[in-house]
């Protein structure tokens, strides 16, 4: 074999490769982050292969302790990763046989880069998945503790950013929690996916072997080996579901960020967050600035750009393996790393948010919020609800003139518009009967809410057993 030529795959081979191009192929620099899932999903080959008798049992435990060591090493920050051997799993074996000699060159049996690659991806995910889960649950909960303590605080309820009708802070809150509940549906119902062993498919179909794949799968903790060597050596489609998962959840985790900047603002004043989460200007003195949702809201677009990144990468690429699928590993890496930091952020963030009732409620009482149950109001006095409507939009056009809300008027001035409107029409026109008669399943009356977050913490524990 050739001095300069790859130990691995030399054989063939009549001159080195290309300077540039070892450089341009290899992947050492970023798939060593894979180094305990090869680790891992090797440890399970060599042990399933003396189970079927292809390794011996001395066999199997020099190649175990071996990778045990390396393992050390890697840890320790003493191993030398080399661009020459290419990738993660040529690094880690070549040592392997450094340290053990000839039997190290014995572990590639029944086995491929192109499955071993596959499999390492697919622990990887798994172990990320769950990080990621621990950290989505653990904001779930802060929304739902928060809301249900803001369950009587009163805000404005906007749509198309105008205020509409007054809501509750923890009615609004508990929007937030829905969609993270779905998110976390996603992620799970993702991670049967991801659950599913590749190894044993070898190079792309299969081997000569006698292996036992049930048993790698068990030893390995997947639920089943995948159906197919074709397919088990060339799917990605696991990471493009994670990155869509992740995409959905950032473009949730973007619109709670874009309402808590503009909650945090002088002209909105409904928020407070505590100093730990913001930052100030140069230049400014005066400023507070909302730095950790914005950021948020910010990475949102590198999430997407990832997803999309692996939509288009597998999109041409025809059965088995393509050294195309070398490129899935940066964008899943930074997609994980981004998801759960955000989340992260989020879950310490959200406990914190300090409301300012005083300021909320102001608003709400100011821009009519409670015209709708005028409307309402009338109607159940027998007025039809498009004369409802015009009647109110009256009141409402002499309140501005006077700048005046509804429930300011006295009787006299809401009688000018509808001899029907009596003394209790005070009670309908405070912001707290307002929100006290959306009284059902959905609906933003304190004792909905709270009823609502009980109901919240129940799903949640649930979805927990299933994980
Ligand atoms: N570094 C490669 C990857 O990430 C490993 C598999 C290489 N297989 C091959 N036949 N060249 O996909």
């Amino acid at each position: 074999m050739s001095q300069a030529t790859n130990q691995s795959w030399g054989g063939r081979f009549s001159e080195p490769t290309d300077a540039f191009v070892a450089r341009f192929t290899a992947s050492v620099t970023f798939d060593q982050r894979l180094a305990r899932q090869d680790i891992q999903g090797s440890i399970a080959h060599a042990t399933m292969l003396s189970r079927v008798g292809v390794l011996t049992g001395e066999e199997r435990d020099a190649i175990i302790n071996g990778l045990t060591e390396i393992q050390g090493e890697i840890e320790r920050g003493e191993f030398n990763w080399s661009v020459p051997l290419e990738d993660v799993h040529m690094n880690i074996e070549a040592r392997l046989t450094d340290k053990i000699g000839i039997t190290g060159k014995k572990l590639h049996t029944g086995r491929s880069r192109n499955d071993q690659v596959a499999t390492d991806i697919r622990l990887f995910m798994r172990d990320e998945i769950d990080v990621i889960e621990v950290e989505l649950k653990r904001l779930r909960e802060g929304m739902i503790e928060l809301a249900d303590r803001e369950a009587d605080t009163i805000m404005p309820g906007f749509t198309h950013l105008q205020t509409a009708q007054p809501v509750t802070f923890g009615h609004h809150l508990l929007a937030w929690q829905e969609m993270l509940a779905r998110d976390h549906e996603r992620l799970l119902d993702c991670r049967k996916r991801v659950n599913v062993l590749p190894l044993g498919a070898a190079a792309l179909a299969g081997t000569t072997y006698p292996i036992d794949r049930h048993v790698t799968a068990e030893l390995l903790g997947f639920d089943r080996p995948a159906e197919n060597s074709l397919d088990a050596v060339s799917d990605r489609d696991f990471a493009i579901e994670f990155t869509s998962f992740a995409s959905i959840l950032m473009m949730h985790l973007s619109r709670m960020s874009e309402e808590l900047v503009l909650w945090t603002s002088a002209q909105f004043d409904f928020i407070d967050l505590p100093d730990r989460f913001c930052t100030g200007s140069s230049i400014m003195p005066q400023k507070k600035n909302p730095d950790v949702p914005e950021l948020v809201r910010g990475k949102t677009g590198r999430v997407y750009g990832h997803l999309m990144g692996l939509l288009t990468l597998m999109k041409s690429q025809p059965l088995a393996y393509n050294k195309d699928n070398q490129e899935d590993k940066e964008p899943l890496f930074d997609a994980v790393d981004t998801v759960r930091d955000c989340l992260k952020a989020f879950a310490d963030m959200v406990p914190a948010i300090e409301p300012k009732k005083d300021s909320m409620y102001e608003a709400a009482r100011r821009g009519f919020s409670t015209a709708t149950d005028l409307a309402d109001y009338l109607v159940r006095k027998g007025v039809a609800f498009r004369d409802a409507h015009e009647i109110v939009g009256q009141s409402v056009a002499y309140g501005l003139k006077t700048q005046k809300d509804l429930s300011e008027m006295s009787l006299e001035e809401l009688q000018q518009f509808s001899s029907i409107i009596e003394q209790d029409v005070f009670d309908v026109l405070t912001l707290e009967g307002s929100v006290a008669a959306r009284n059902h399943i959905g609906g933003t009356a304190p004792n909905q809410v709270r009823a609502a977050a009980q109901r919240a913490r129940e799903a949640l524990s649930l979805l927990q057993g299933q994980a």
